[in-house]
């Protein structure tokens, strides 16, 4: 089976089949990040461009290195220090960097569908790496390799998201990729951040954590995303922490062999405990090993050779 796509723009387009391919190709790779030489011939000659309009570590780190593995050129604009910031446009910003001839166009945007408003006008492929409150497919993509390693698979799992949903395209594209793939999802977090619509995207909600956690298989936590709030969304954090913070003693409500996720950046001791992020059943850097391999497959799959 191909990937027979252009652009990667979110969960929402993918079928089970699609994301099967996508973690099989990915947990197929692996390997190559443990050899002595991490390197294979594939993508030579082949350029893929990352172009960041908003913060990241392990995002765009990791697309550059999973080029690399695969002999990719990489190239990456810095936008602060691109014509952006002297009122160019993402679109005339696009149609340059594509004057240019790359293969790929990885994206990270402010603005929800602006990996969509490019895919639309580019010749080359769009990978959309986060676009505002919408959707960051590869890292659900790297989230359900993760949880189908430890369970080894994903169908009838139960998987609680918890935190600031409404701010969250990690949580957006988790619940749809999870519910394709047959899992149960339930997320929780306090009124002001639980956007309408979760249900009709196929999850639960509570406003419970502990209700949440309870026979969980995955812990998912989130970020609070302060930068994308403005006051009234929350009271403390001291308070946040209180209601929706996971703890040691939480874990005891969930299965025996809980694993307990997070996208980073982490705040420690808002969100999760230092215990528990850094504790036993925490998979928080697998996480982040898989990302390499997610976006390895997803390079392979949209840009080698047929
Ligand atoms: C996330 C993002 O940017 O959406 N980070 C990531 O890619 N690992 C989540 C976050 O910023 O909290």
């Amino acid at each position: 089976m191909e990937l027979r796509r252009k652009d990667l723009l979110g969960m929402a387009d993918l079928t089970a089949q699609e994301i099967g391919l996508i973690l099989d190709t990915a947990a197929s790779l692996k390997e190559i990040s443990q050899r002595p030489i991490k390197k294979v011939p594939t993508l030579r000659g082949r350029t893929v461009v990352t172009l960041f309009y908003e913060p990241s570590t392990r995002t765009r780190m990791s697309f550059e290195i999973a080029a690399k593995r695969l002999s990719a050129d990489t190239v990456n604009l810095t936008v602060a220090a691109s014509s952006a910031v002297k009122g160019e446009t993402l679109a005339d910003t696009a149609a340059n960097l594509q004057a240019m001839q790359p293969d790929v166009l990885i994206i990270r945007h402010q603005a929800s569908g602006a990996p969509h408003y490019l895919a639309r006008r580019l010749r080359c492929g769009v990978v959309n790496a986060g676009d505002g409150l919408h959707e960051h497919p590869t890292q659900a993509l790297l989230d359900l390799l993760t949880i189908r390693e430890a369970k080894g698979r994903l169908d009838g799992l139960k998987v609680a998201i918890v935190g600031d949903i409404l701010h969250s395209r990690v949580a957006r594209s988790n619940i749809l990729g999870l519910t394709t793939m047959g899992s149960r999802v339930v997320v929780a977090g306090p009124a002001t951040m639980l956007p309408p619509g979760l249900t009709a995207l196929g999850a639960e909600v509570t406003h419970s954590l502990e209700e949440a956690v309870r026979d969980a298989d995955a812990i998912m936590m989130l970020r609070l995303q302060l930068e994308r709030m403005g006051q009234n969304f929350l009271s403390t954090l001291r308070e946040y922490s209180t209601h929706f913070g996971l703890a040691p003693r939480h874990l005891g409500l969930a299965r025996e062999d809980v694993i307990v996720m997070h996208p980073g950046p982490l705040n420690r001791g808002v969100e999760i405990s230092p215990e528990v992020a850094d504790g036993p059943y925490s998979v928080i850097l697998e996480q982040v090993t898989n990302g390499v391999a997610v976006r390895m497959a997803v390079l392979l799959l949209l840009i080698g050779e047929r």
